[in-house]
């Protein structure tokens, strides 16, 4: 395994802080330490510090995510969560399709931040297509962001290996995803149909953002984990400018706000209401 120096160490924590936030704490070191020797054996650099040299001197944004891909974790699954899907069809589509919710121009937007490879803003739309009858009279979107460049690049294609959907019921594979062959023998792909209500951008939630909102639901699951309170407080803060009143605002299951100063109320375990 390469090895790094603690000095090593702590330059990669402070470039990951700087561009995007990430919080590396001294038990991240060997994660870090594996990975970067994956990534030198198929690079032209032949040490980590020839690779660091290059990062602090020469490099230019699309070399800096590069290695925010080294460093990154995108574990995701379909229906990840479950409990914030179920919290919507309660509390979202249930009032909005018996009209005690009303959304001017029957505009619904979901924004899915730090949506990985994609699986989570592609169950926010089969999810919808399932919960809300006569969807397509409603003008959802879905928007899916995330820095990763190999996991925006899968998002784009919505290509999976079919493992991905065996827990899945089988009656929503067999509607929304189509099964690979030839070539593609062992991957599935999201339907078309379920492809087009999602928007897939890279974006880095540390910059500023292009979006105006409102938006009606956020998920930012299992991304604030790896950032410090203060960078917590203040993205959950800008979360709140973009979400209307009532809006709501999924965290991962593992995460809490408590002791984030925001408008925002829980309202049920990692959910909360603008
Ligand atoms: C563990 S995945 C979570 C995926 C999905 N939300 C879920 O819960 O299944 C965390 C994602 O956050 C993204 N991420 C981390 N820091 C980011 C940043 N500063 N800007 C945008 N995305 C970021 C990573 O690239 C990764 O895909």
């Amino acid at each position: 395994m390469q090895s790094i120096t603690p000095k090593q160490f702590q330059l990669i924590s402070s470039i990951a802080k700087e561009y995007w936030g990430l919080n590396l704490s001294e038990r991240k070191m060997d994660l870090v330490c594996n990975r970067l020797a994956k990534f030198l054996t198929r690079s032209p650099y032949s040490s980590a510090e020839e690779y660091l040299d290059h990062l602090t001197q020469h490099a230019d944004d699309e070399d800096r995510l590069v290695f925010f891909d080294i460093l990154s974790t995108n574990v995701t699954s379909f229906f990840r969560e479950r409990q914030h899907f179920d919290y919507l069809e309660r509390e979202f589509y249930t009032p909005l399709a018996r009209g005690t919710i009303a959304l001017p121009g029957r505009r619904i937007r979901f924004w899915s931040a730090g949506c990985s490879t994609g699986c989570e803003p592609f169950s926010m739309a089969i999810h919808a297509r399932e919960s809300l009858p006569d969807i397509d009279k409603w003008d959802l979107k879905i928007l899916a962001t995330d820095l990763s460049n190999s996991a925006v690049a899968n998002a784009k294609t919505g290509v999976y290996p079919e493992a991905m959907v065996s827990g899945l019921d089988p009656a929503l594979v067999e509607k929304y995803f189509k099964r690979g062959s030839g070539g593609q023998a062992g991957m599935v792909r999201v339907t078309e149909q379920i492809r087009s209500m999602v928007s897939v951008a890279r974006l880095n939630l540390m910059d500023d953002w292009p979006m105006k909102g409102p938006f009606d639901v956020i998920f930012c699951r299992n991304v604030m984990i790896y950032f410090d309170r203060a960078t917590r407080e203040k993205l959950v803060n800008r979360y709140c400018a973009l979400l209307r009143p009532g809006g709501i605002l999924a965290i991962g299951s593992s995460e809490t706000l408590s002791g984030i100063d925001a408008p925002a109320r829980s309202v049920a375990p990692s959910t909360y209401v603008k």
